[in-house]
């Protein structure tokens, strides 16, 4: 279990200048450059908010895109929409820690929220070092300096060792916002917590994910059972010597994941009856869906859906769960002849009463576009810090809250 963290009720904000760690990482249109969604901006707000309410001139930080990539814009945008999502104003300034930064931060009054520049401008923000090594930076020794105190809410950034994740934690008490509180809690009640029978329902094409996920909820006896499908179901059929035909096998090789077999393979001998496979799939026959059942494989058609039997198989499963997890779509939902797995799949999920964990990019636009978002009991803003977290990993983000609790 993930131990003990400080939260936004641990400390006093009247007053204080607040550094504010948010992901407002979001999808970019590569032409125009706009924001295409502000799902995380509005989740982000809440904590901005209530440490505005109480009083904290807050300082937000957050990353756009990676360097020399097409969504690598500034945080002029990010602003606007969180001035929108708040319905007050707020500050923007196109400086990290420089001058202009430091002028805007000494201004701010109680209550005011200010934004800095997209911090992965700063060179040196994304190198991989310590938290002691990144407080040595000038970045993080100057911004510091202004502030009282560090709130990380950066969940879905609290994979990456950087700068401003994990630097502030040396010199600043910290505590985490609510973004990071609730996903903190919601990952535990799927992974420590888990009402049984608890599955896991992995699709989409990260089989490396997938395989990884599977090894640590069956070794830790957290997941009863895994359900797979998407390019991940492809894989476990072939680790299961099913021959899923040459179009099909040619993406798994296109893709590098056929030296995923013998460790797939492995899973299946050690934990026998736990791991599920589809049990017929959906191909594509002059640009219409066609069900064949994997006995009658190989096929010559690109399999881009679970079939019918599969979904009343995984739909018997989901409704005797106490506890599910989904990661990943388990079909190419955006065509609509292949979205039926993943809709009728996330129905039932939501139709359960059993505690439900969407999480991943496209899982959450499936969920969604379907409807279903409210539905679920969470679901999850994070990308690569729930994949991680969900296979085991110490995350350098939450690790470093865990060691600010423990010197408090
Ligand atoms: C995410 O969107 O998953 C996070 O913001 C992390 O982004 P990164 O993979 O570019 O570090």
């Amino acid at each position: 279990m993930s131990s003990k963290i400080l939260t936004l009720d641990d400390f006093d904000f009247n007053g204080k200048t607040v550094l504010v760690r948010v992901d407002f990482n979001s999808p970019v249109d590569p032409e125009t450059k706009k924001v295409l969604d502000d799902t995380r901006i509005r989740a982000h707000s809440v904590t901005i908010k209530e440490i505005a309410d109480k009083g904290g001139k807050v300082v937000v930080l957050a990353h756009q895109g990676r360097p020399g990539e097409p969504d690598f814009i500034p945080l002029k945008q990010h602003a606007e929409l969180l001035s929108k999502a708040l319905g007050k104003p707020v500050k923007y300034v196109d400086d990290i820690y420089g001058e202009k930064a430091q002028k805007a931060i000494k201004e701010l009054k109680n209550g005011e929220i200010l934004v800095l520049e997209n911090v992965r401008m700063y060179p040196e923000e994304r190198k991989k070092k310590s938290p002691e090594e990144h407080a040595k930076s000038e970045f993080v020794k100057t911004l510091a300096s202004l502030a009282d105190v560090f709130v990380n809410d950066a969940f879905a950034a609290a994979h990456r060792s950087h700068a401003s994740i994990v630097g502030f934690t040396v010199l600043l008490p910290t505590v985490a916002g609510r973004v990071m509180e609730r996903e903190l809690k919601a990952l535990d009640k799927v992974l420590y917590e888990a009402e049984k029978p608890c599955i896991y329902i992995l699709g989409g094409a990260k089989a490396d994910d997938s395989l990884a996920i599977t090894r640590y909820v069956l070794s830790n006896d957290i997941a009863d059972k895994v359900l797979t499908g998407g390019v991940v179901g492809h894989l476990f059929l072939m680790a299961r010597d099913v021959d899923i035909g040459p179009p099909n096998v040619k993406l798994i090789e296109k893709m590098e994941l056929k030296p995923l077999i013998p460790g797939i393979k492995e899973l299946f001998e050690k934990f026998p009856g736990r791991i599920e496979t589809p049990v017929d799939v959906a191909v594509e026959v002059d640009g219409k869906r066609k069900e064949i059942p994997v006995s009658s494989l190989p096929t010559e058609y690109p399999i881009y859906d679970i079939g019918t039997q599969t979904i009343e198989k995984y739909t018997k499963i989901i409704k005797e769960a106490k506890t599910i997890v989904v990661s990943g779509p388990v079909g190419v939902y955006e065509r609509e002849a292949f979205s039926k797995g993943t809709k009728s799949v996330l129905e039932a999920v939501a139709e359960s009463d059993a505690y439900t964990l969407v999480g991943g990019g496209h899982t959450v636009a499936a969920t969604e576009e379907f409807g279903l978002a409210d539905k679920m009991s969470y679901v999850s803003t994070a990308g690569g810090a729930l994949i991680a977290y969900l296979m085991g990993e110490k995350l350098p983000g939450v690790v470093t809250l865990q060691k600010s609790a423990e010197k408090s």
